[in-house]
């Protein structure tokens, strides 16, 4: 489908993506105060996934992180804010959202530093069959000394190792995603089942199975990213199918499209490959005077304590 040109640019759809959190406080710690915060049960978020469906979201994504902020003051003003904690196991709501929806996929963050790739396949594989191809995965390499802590690390590795990391269990979750199930190896002859080996030579990983899960609609999930150093970029134009940005500063989130544009290029991969996906926050009502009141009553709840402690 041709979309009008603007200004001579051609004009493409925009995707629409929610950007949430199941946690009390994402990006705006203390919200949760506000007397029309509803609590985080599952009623909530099945609620706001059929209203995101019916609205025609193209998607709900769920950032997730596996440790609280604690260099900003210690534990108190995360906590006390909400700043991202307590926080769910998003995985575990997907089966319900995607039974309540049609169209709308659902994005699902998950470390390659902490998750280990053999299980991860297999979770991916499930969430994949259940919403029939509605699954995509944020790939994260995790920046918090206190998860490192917590999975019994002593302590957060290296950025760029985590990165090497992260390629290689890439290359193991391939195999298994795509390399242990001929289609159709479950409903017609068990035999066409493929051994996979994958990786006997890695580093970080060993793993000789294969996926436990048969193939799924999608087999490997939709790919989603969004760290943007030089070692991110390396990775997003590897891997990606869409990339997250930070959107308040739109000559910054050029740059970094730019940038991982002509990465695509040398890479052999076209400049459209990647779908970027710039973060802003829209507060909408009838007239002008209604939103910016609306927006005004939000920032009264602001807690600035426990913004500082996700700047930490
Ligand atoms: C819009 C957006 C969403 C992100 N969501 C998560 C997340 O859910 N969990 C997480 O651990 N990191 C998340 N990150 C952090 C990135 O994965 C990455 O660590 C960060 O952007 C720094 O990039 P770099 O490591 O390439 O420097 C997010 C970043 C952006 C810009």
């Amino acid at each position: 489908m041709a979309y009008p040109s603007v200004n001579g640019s051609p004009r493409k759809p925009w995707i629409m993506n929610a950007f949430a959190m199941m946690a009390p406080g994402h990006l705006a710690p203390g919200l949760w105060k506000h007397p029309d915060q509803q609590p985080q049960t599952l009623d909530h978020w099945v609620q706001l996934a059929k209203f995101l469906d019916e609205a025609g979201f193209h998607g709900i994504f769920f950032a997730d992180v596996l440790g609280n902020y604690d260099i900003y003051g210690g534990n108190a003003p995360a906590l006390k804010s909400g700043a991202q904690i307590p926080i769910q196991d998003v995985s575990l709501f997907i089966s319900a959202l995607a039974y309540n929806t049609k169209n709308l996929s659902f994005g699902v963050t998950a470390s390659t530093t902490y998750e280990n790739p053999y299980a991860l396949a297999r979770k991916f594989s499930t969430l994949d069959q259940l919403s029939n191809g509605r699954i995509g995965w944020n790939i994260v390499t995790s920046y918090l000394e206190s998860a490192a802590k917590s999975y019994g690390k002593e302590k957060l590795l290296e950025h760029d190792e985590r990165y090497r990391m992260a390629r290689e269990f890439m290359e193991v979750v391939y195999k298994l995603l795509e390399g242990s199930w001929q289609d159709g190896a479950i409903e017609t002859n068990r035999e066409t089942v493929v051994f996979a080996n994958p990786a006997k030579i890695n580093k970080y990983y060993k793993c000789a199975g294969l996926n436990l899960v048969g193939s799924s609609p999608q087999r490997t999930p939709f790919l989603l990213q969004a760290g943007a150093s030089k070692a991110g970029q390396d990775f997003a134009t590897t891997h990606a199918e869409a990339m997250f940005l930070p959107g308040m500063v739109p000559a910054k989130t050029g740059e970094i499209v730019r940038s991982m544009k002509n990465l695509l290029v040398k890479k052999g991969r076209s400049r459209d490959s990647v779908k970027f996906i710039a973060g802003i926050f829209i507060c909408v009502d009838e007239m002008d005077e209604k939103a910016q009141a609306k927006f005004q009553d939000l920032m009264q709840y602001a807690d600035l304590d426990g913004t500082a402690s996700l700047f930490g």
